[in-house]
């Protein structure tokens, strides 16, 4: 990667000051593609519409820019929101490694004592009820100070899924020299570390070491069909008492239901009136809803494997990281890996009969993320990349992006946010997977799907994974993040010695780990 050439004036201009350059920065990124049946960039736009696609999506992140952060879209969603900033920074340090390290700054500045990165950080600037739940809603510096909430700023009292210590690596090393004279990395890694203490710690709900999610917009695919039986236990508040701004931006079909957002408003004022304090299933005051997901972890996981090379940029390695690592995907797999189905499964804390709750039986992307993990066993990994391949995601047969949903689901919807439609975010997750175990041919059709789509889409929130029909909003940040990132990089070609191979496959991962091979 290299300085793209506004960013010198950048590093002294004020925040928000700086011009984003939209030139190409790395010029033999496709030339440097791996061989496969697919291009990097599909014969339709390549090689003459790259540049112009690189201006298209750094259009998008300089109208969303709000001088301090990058908000996820101009109307439906006009605060900071959490993974967003994560997924942003990553594209954004293409454009300017200050403003991605800005990105990461301002939300970690809303941290709270306790260690939680809030999912919404609010701008006093925005219109009350341009967005709800707004902050008195949340009213996170009277119902949160006990856990810690900040003063200066109102945010929400719930999370959203780690991927800040990713982001903060991958925009370090977009600019070191930049990251190490603002003391980037030293900054932030104190928060990093509490962020996931907080997780490991506070949100071991279910005893076994992995983080539960104790609202569905924590995990950030907020109506997927997982939640339908964990979430059928939860009376919803009543219609009458909230008004969904969300509708004025979108349209209704693209959309959670109503009775979907009562729920949602339930469980968030319980949270709230309980200080915003974690407890055990089960125990007085505990979460309604209490779910272990697949995806969550996994990113928590990937995030302690970049946590632990920020601490070795910074000269204080910490070995116990990548260890606890490597134990929480054992975890991972003995608590919700499924041979059957091929793919990881939410736990449902709250359901069955015992303490150990139960398996949600639905099919849905977040159980194909773990494929972000270096240290999967060999056959999880395999069968992965086989359900990714099958009927039920249908990757490189009947659709070019893997749809969040079972296209085989009975409720799979090809238009509403989390039933069906593709995302954009979780394609990248799972580019990155792909190429990670080798199936370079399969991630290199995935990234050409990805930049074409996103572009052809008008930088869409999600699309109809069918006929890659744009829905929700349009010039939505992490899309347009996320293609600039996919045109940016140069893929990262495995070691010879772990890519697929018909056999040895107990060599191979020895040779992995051997390698160093990361995610
Ligand atoms: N994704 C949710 C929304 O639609 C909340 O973060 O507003």
């Amino acid at each position: 990667m290299h300085r793209t050439a506004a960013d010198p004036a950048a590093e002294t201009a004020a925040p928000g000051a700086e011009q984003l350059s939209t030139t190409a920065s790395t010029p033999g990124a496709r030339a440097a593609a791996p061989p496969g049946p697919f291009p990097l960039v599909p014969p339709s736009l390549a090689p003459e519409a790259a540049p112009g696609l690189r201006s298209a999506a750094a259009r998008v992140l300089h109208a969303n820019w709000t001088g301090t952060s990058t908000v996820p879209s101009r109307g439906l969603y006009p605060h900071q929101w959490s993974w967003d900033s994560a997924f942003i920074a990553i594209g954004l340090r293409h454009l300017s490694p200050l403003r991605a390290q800005i990105e990461l700054e301002t939300l970690l500045a809303a941290q709270w004592d306790d260690g939680r990165v809030p999912h919404i950080v609010f701008n006093p600037d925005v219109p009350a009820g341009a967005y709800f739940p707004g902050p008195e809603f949340w009213r996170s510096s009277a119902d949160g100070r006990r856990a810690g909430a900040p003063e200066a700023v109102e945010t929400s009292g719930i999370v959203q899924p780690p991927v800040h210590a990713l982001a903060a690596l991958l925009v370090h090393q977009a600019d070191p020299g930049l990251s190490r004279a603002r003391g980037f990395l030293a900054r932030l890694r104190p928060r990093l570390a509490a962020w996931h203490r907080y997780l490991l710690e506070c949100r071991d709900l279910g005893g076994a070491g992995l983080a539960s999610v104790v609202h569905p917009w924590e995990q950030g695919m907020d109506n997927s069909p997982c939640w339908d039986v964990p979430l059928a236990r939860v009376a919803p508040a009543p219609a009458r008492s909230f008004r969904r701004a969300d509708l004025d931006h979108g349209t209704v079909s693209d959309r959670p239901t109503d009775l979907d957002y009562g729920r949602y408003v339930r469980l968030a004022l319980r949270y709230r009136d309980g200080g915003y304090t974690d407890r055990a299933p089960g125990t007085a005051g505990g979460p309604e809803f209490a779910v272990e997901d697949p995806a969550f972890n996994a990113l928590l996981i990937a995030s302690e494997r970049a946590l632990a090379e920020i601490s070795a940029e910074l000269g204080e390695p910490e070995p116990e990281r990548p260890a606890r690592a490597e134990r929480l995907t054992a975890v991972l797999v003995e608590r919700l890996w499924d041979r059957e189905a091929g793919l990881f499964l939410c736990r449902d804390l709250r359901g069955g009969t015992g303490t150990e709750g139960a398996p949600v039986p639905e099919r849905a992307v977040g159980g194909l993320l773990p494929l972000l993990l270096p240290d999967l066993p060999p056959e999880v990994a395999e069968a992965l990349v086989h359900t990714a391949r099958g009927p039920h995601f249908g990757l490189g047969g009947p659709v070019e992006l893997v749809p969040s949903y079972d296209l085989l689901g009975t409720v799979f919807d090809p238009r509403r946010y989390w039933r069906g439609p593709a995302w954009f975010n979780t394609n990248w997750l799972l580019e990155r997977g792909l190429r990670l175990y080798g199936e370079q041919g399969l991630a290199a059709g995935l990234r050409a799907a990805l930049v074409e789509t996103a572009a052809a889409s008008g930088f869409a929130e999600y699309v109809d994974p069918y006929t890659k029909e744009s829905c929700g909003t349009r010039d939505f940040s992490w899309t347009a993040a996320l293609c600039l990132d996919l045109l940016s990089e140069a893929p990262v070609r495995e070691p010879a010695a772990v890519v697929r191979t018909a056999a040895g496959h107990a060599g191979r991962w020895a040779e992995r780990r051997a390698a160093g091979v990361r995610v």
